[in-house]
């Protein structure tokens, strides 16, 4: 694909029809890597992860091993977890702390900030060696908005402002849900990989036209009955919610779209009786203490209710979480979902929002694990050479604008928010260096 590689690019993405090789061939892949996980703002962590210097957790952006950490100075750094010397992955944990970050091979150690400190033997080094010039790289661009941490490994490109912007309100939304006005991602994650494409993960968080179908062991009757039979009267809680928004709301949600792929879906009320429990009806109060009555109910209507931040950060509202999409391989995709600690918010509620999760989006939840099996069907389906198109038509044509949102908006059973991914994935692809 690399010669006249961006006008084949170009043939994969159709009005209302992708290519099966975006999903399914090796070579779209390596180019994915290059120009949107090479270069998009993406995701890497957020402040709470880091509370103090010396913290840090390790990550991949695209092909790129990376540690975000935090400097002495306060600051949250984000650097290539590749060592300047011969190139080993420098910290090798998920995450911890260390006022030093030392290479196993040749004990060369670097600060927080990535500065090469001190290099064993220095008798060895040549003339014009330049502990300076030998520091671990940092990502080109990092930008933060309250406490969600994005970077760029390229220089140039959209702005962090532009980029993010007209997403800002879904971080607001999820944050301002919290009594003091901060959340954190300090309760553990789940974390698993499926056999399928990252684009169907990345699809899927706003697709409410699967729900009914997708979910239907959850959603109907005997889902509920079963949750009840084990016992979890929290998951049976839930699984009654979702059984009631794909009823009669349904067909009438909206989703909505506002370029750079991002989107989200319509809000659903927090506050609809059927949460009530004496740590909801405790945050409520707590919640209306610190922002007033008429704030509380604006917070518990949150208007970007799931949402894309494309291409690899979703934020959950119902069951609340942040999800993190990292493509491993064309057919290979690693899906981290943080459950959200709301500071000031009872402590009975946090947890029973980290065990809601355990039910719903644990690798061996009701809703999920549904999830991955659609994706991993498909990237079997999608090996197949003998159709070309995947259909992505619903909806074409009945888009509509909203200028109270300033943004685009469609039925969320309609396929309009995938058709913005594409155009945006596009755009990336599209682009040579
Ligand atoms: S390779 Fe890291 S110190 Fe030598
Ligand atoms: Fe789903």
């Amino acid at each position: 694909m690399r010669n006249g590689q961006t006008d084949e690019i170009a043939k994969l993405v159709e009005p209302g029809r992708v290519h099966r090789r975006v999903y399914a061939d090796p070579d779209v892949f390596e180019l994915e890597m290059e120009r949107i996980f090479g270069r998009a703002w993406l995701f890497v962590g957020h402040t709470s992860q880091v509370p103090n210097p010396g913290d840090y957790i390790t990550t991949d952006l695209g092909r790129h091993p990376v540690i975000m950490c935090r400097h002495r100075d306060g600051s949250v750094q984000v650097l290539l977890n590749r060592c300047s010397h011969r190139g080993p992955k420098v910290l090798n944990e998920r995450k911890g702390h260390a006022a030093r970050f030392v290479c196993c091979y040749h004990g060369w150690s670097f600060d927080t900030d990535g500065r090469l400190v001190a290099v064993p033997v220095p008798e060895g080094c040549g003339e014009g060696f330049n502990k300076d010039a030998l520091g671990l790289r940092r990502a080109a661009r990092v930008g933060e908005y309250r406490g969600f941490v994005f970077a760029s490994l390229a220089a140039s490109g959209s702005s962090f402002e532009d980029h993010i912007g007209p997403m800002k309100g879904s971080i607001d939304d999820l944050v301002d849900r919290a009594p003091d006005g901060e959340l954190a991602l300090d309760v553990g994650m789940h974390r698993y990989i499926y056999n399928g494409n990252w684009k169907l993960q990345v699809e899927n968080v706003l697709d409410s036209y699967h729900v009914p179908f997708g979910h239907a062991s959850t959603v109907n009757k005997d889902g509920v009955q079963f949750a009840r039979r084990e016992g979890d009267q929290k998951g049976a809680a839930v699984i009654e919610t979702k059984k009631q928004q794909t009823s009669s709301s349904w067909k009438d949600r909206k989703s909505y779209i506002v370029g750079n792929g991002h989107g989200w879906t319509s809000n659903t009320t927090l506050d609809d009786g059927k949460r009530s429990s004496a740590a909801f009806d405790e945050y409520k109060r707590v919640l209306s203490e610190k922002v007033g009555a008429a704030r509380a109910a604006e917070v518990l209507t949150p208007r970007l209710h799931n949402s894309l931040i494309y291409p690899n950060m979703s934020i959950m509202g119902l069951n609340i979480h942040v999800r993190v999409i990292r493509p491993l391989a064309v057919d290979r995709t690693e899906v981290t979902i943080y459950p959200v600690r709301l500071l000031g918010a009872p402590e009975s509620m946090n947890f029973g929002n980290i065990r809601l999760l355990n039910v719903t989006h644990s690798a061996s939840s009701f809703v999920q694990t549904d999830d991955l099996e659609s994706f991993i069907r498909a990237q079997k389906g999608l090996r197949s050479s003998l159709t070309d198109w995947v259909d992505i038509s619903r909806g074409l044509g009945h888009e509509e604008p909203d200028r109270e949102l300033n943004a685009t908006r469609g039925l969320a059973t309609h396929e309009m928010v995938v058709r913005a991914q594409y155009k945006a994935w596009l755009g990336y692809m599209r682009e040579a260096a």
